[in-house]
């Protein structure tokens, strides 16, 4: 794969996009919905339906495949109902998007609507989300994070997908998967990796209210803390953020991005980057295209951020 070469400090460019909710199959059974996923259904036929386009998503996709990105990231909720034809549809669509080696995404709270929904959905996805250890687990409990390096990058995929009760999206990292992050941290700060970490529920507070918080979100961005992180991405509010979050070795941009496939709260957007060595850490070229009201892609906010890293040098 192409990607950032740390001797020459050659660049890569990443894509970012997020909560595509790809439209729902034709024919869910009755039984598959006699639980939570019957509010889903009836919100999807109500109103989601209407906000969730497919032709939108396409053509958001061709712009970005366009920029011929290295390293494609997904953040999640790309069902609606976690319902098995759903997760054969996605892995049809995560094959358009490009070869799991340069494609990587996780799941978010759709996926795992109902108890045993990702557990049984992850297989159909499995080379999308897993890392590069060949050993690496296929029990998906404790399979997260994952970590895959490209070049100077670590990509640290966290699973923050937990079933909630009706009339919440909550998330949750979990104590075992946070005690796995600290290792995965120490070790690719040691290898003077640039880590990259993408989780599907926004981990500082008050990003989302706190029916669809991330419920260990203090523990969570106490770790980030106490270990260093250079960018964290995220998704599930389907609204553009942009923060800082405090770290060890220096404050690190925490963003997220508005669905890939709604016009409901922003424009439908993803988010490109640029990541280059630098003498003393590395710089962040941050770009947003989005859909405009005339429905043509357009370019948004753009921003640099210098990232002074002393396991860079
Ligand atoms: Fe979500």
């Amino acid at each position: 794969m192409q990607g950032p070469d740390r001797k020459t400090g050659a660049e890569v460019m990443l894509a970012h996009l997020s909560d595509p909710h790809l439209p729902l199959p034709k024919g869910v059974p009755l039984r598959a919905v006699l639980n939570k996923r019957l509010l889903g259904l009836l919100s999807w036929h109500t109103k989601r339906h209407r906000r969730h386009r497919p032709e939108i998503l396409a053509r958001l996709t061709a712009d970005m495949q366009g920029h011929v990105p290295d390293l494609i990231m997904v953040s999640g909720d790309l069902t609606n109902l976690g319902l098995c034809s759903e997760y054969r549809a996605a892995r049809h669509w995560l094959d358009t998007l490009g070869d799991p080696a340069r494609v990587m995404t996780i799941p978010g709270n759709h996926e795992a609507l109902v108890t045993g929904a990702w557990d049984r959905g992850a297989a159909q996805w499995q080379p999308y989300w897993q890392g590069d250890a060949e050993h690496e687990s296929t029990d998906v409990t404790c399979a997260f994070p994952v970590l895959r390096r490209r070049g100077g990058l670590a990509l640290i995929g966290v699973s923050s997908a937990v079933v909630s009760p009706p009339g919440f999206a909550v998330g949750e990292v979990g104590r075992g998967q946070r005690d796995r992050l600290v290792a995965l941290l120490h070790q690719t700060r040691a290898e003077g990796l640039f880590r990259l970490l993408m989780i599907h529920h926004p981990p500082l507070p008050g990003t989302v209210s706190s029916r669809k918080h991330l419920r260990d979100h203090a523990e969570f961005c106490a770790l980030l803390e106490r270990e260093g992180v250079e960018m964290v991405l995220h998704g599930h509010s389907h609204r553009s953020h942009h923060q800082m979050l405090p770290t060890c070795d220096g404050p690190a941009p925490v963003i997220g991005v508005p669905s890939a496939s709604s016009m409901h709260h922003e424009p439908a957007a993803y988010n490109l980057y640029r990541i280059t060595r630098a003498d003393d850490g590395w710089q962040v070229e941050a770009t947003t295209r989005y859909m405009g009201a005339a429905g043509h892609m357009e370019t948004g906010r753009s921003f640099g951020i210098a990232l002074a890293r002393g396991h860079a040098a």
